[in-house]
């Protein structure tokens, strides 16, 4: 009799870690009697029926690199209900036992569509936007943290050897958690974040304020979420006549090496991806709640907001005087 089959997929944006977490999924998958198979280029792979079949060695120097060596991408298609069966019939053919599908929320949606359909789904949290309610922390997150507070180390040697403002743009859709914690890394003045509204009054102000007392250049975190910074850097340039410059992070952020930190939680998250599917679970994201392994519901995951950390967003007002 042949092996049971697991199915890896990465969706969405790409996360450092994903290689990280594939690898995980394989040898743990492997050691626990699964042949695994990945598809290429997110769903749209599946609904192509575009798949390698994985193995111990293929995984082989991967966990330090970047990016993911099944490559990734939005597939629009898995929400219409003819891209939807379409996918359904084809992990059947294959015979598949179940998915496991390594995103961000956009994945959640399609795996919780899978389930629907019968098939066994588990998601593991991967985005470096940290927006996914669940987890602490996604798969990614860390590395591009380290990434935004380096760049912005350099930006102030600039910042403060010209006199200047600089509005720097950091990644998250939607949400400032990026933002936050770059923003407390780096010693940031201000940071501008869709969950909390600011004043710009209150703002030119503080910035006119500062500069009288001294402070010449000050940088402010401003999350991809809010709008245009080049907008924003344009009005406080008008309204304060202080020298402003806009840096966009941009996807340098998604990029790169992933730290050590990236890279255990990705290992974890991937064997225990495996061992739920293992017990015959299903519909569950796997994440890590107060630095323990845990499971939520997708349906929950895709319904609830993640809090933003209103008591660190004033630690950070506290600090920046
Ligand atoms: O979700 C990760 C993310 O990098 C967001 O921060 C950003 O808004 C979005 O993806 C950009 O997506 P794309 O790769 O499609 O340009």
């Amino acid at each position: 009799m042949s092996n049971k089959k697991i199915g890896i997929i990465t969706s969405g944006g790409d996360a450092p870690g994903m290689n990280a977490a594939i690898r995980a999924v394989t040898r743990a998958g492997i050691y626990s009697g699964f042949d695994v198979i990945g598809f290429r280029r997110g769903f749209k792979g599946l609904l192509d029926g575009e798949y390698i079949n994985l193995n111990v060695r293929s995984v082989s120097g991967i966990i330090n690199l970047g990016g993911t060596m099944l490559h990734t991408g939005r597939c629009p298609e898995m929400k219409t209900s003819v891209g939807l069966n379409k996918a359904v019939n084809i992990i059947k053919e294959l015979d598949i036992y179940g998915m496991i599908v390594i995103g961000g929320d956009g994945s959640l949606a399609a795996g919780n569509a899978l389930c629907k359909k019968g098939i066994k789904v588990v998601n593991i949290p991967a985005s470096i936007d940290n927006d996914v309610y669940g987890t602490d922390e996604t798969i990614g997150y860390d590395t591009a943290l380290n990434t935004a507070v380096s760049a912005i180390d350099k930006i102030r040697d600039t910042a403060t050897s010209h006199d200047r403002i600089f509005v720097v743009e950091i990644m998250g859709r939607e949400h400032g958690f990026l933002t936050l914690d770059v923003g407390i890394a780096a010693g940031v003045e201000f940071i501008i974040v869709p969950e909390m509204k600011i004043k710009m009054e209150d703002l030119y102000s503080q910035l006119k304020k500062g500069n009288v007392r001294g402070k010449t250049s000050e940088i402010i975190a401003f999350a991809e979420g809010c709008g245009s910074s080049m907008d924003f850097a344009a009005k406080i340039a008008k309204n304060t006549g202080l020298d402003v410059r806009v840096s966009n992070l941009g996807y340098i952020q998604r990029g790169g090496t992933p730290t050590a930190r990236t890279r255990i939680l990705a290992s974890q998250f991937g064997a225990y991806a495996v061992k739920l599917l293992a017990e015959g679970k299903s519909n569950l994201l796997v994440g890590l709640i107060e630095g323990r392994l845990s499971t939520t519901d997708i349906p929950t995951a895709i319904k609830k907001e993640k809090d933003f950390n209103k008591t660190a967003y004033e630690v950070l007002k506290r600090l920046s005087i």
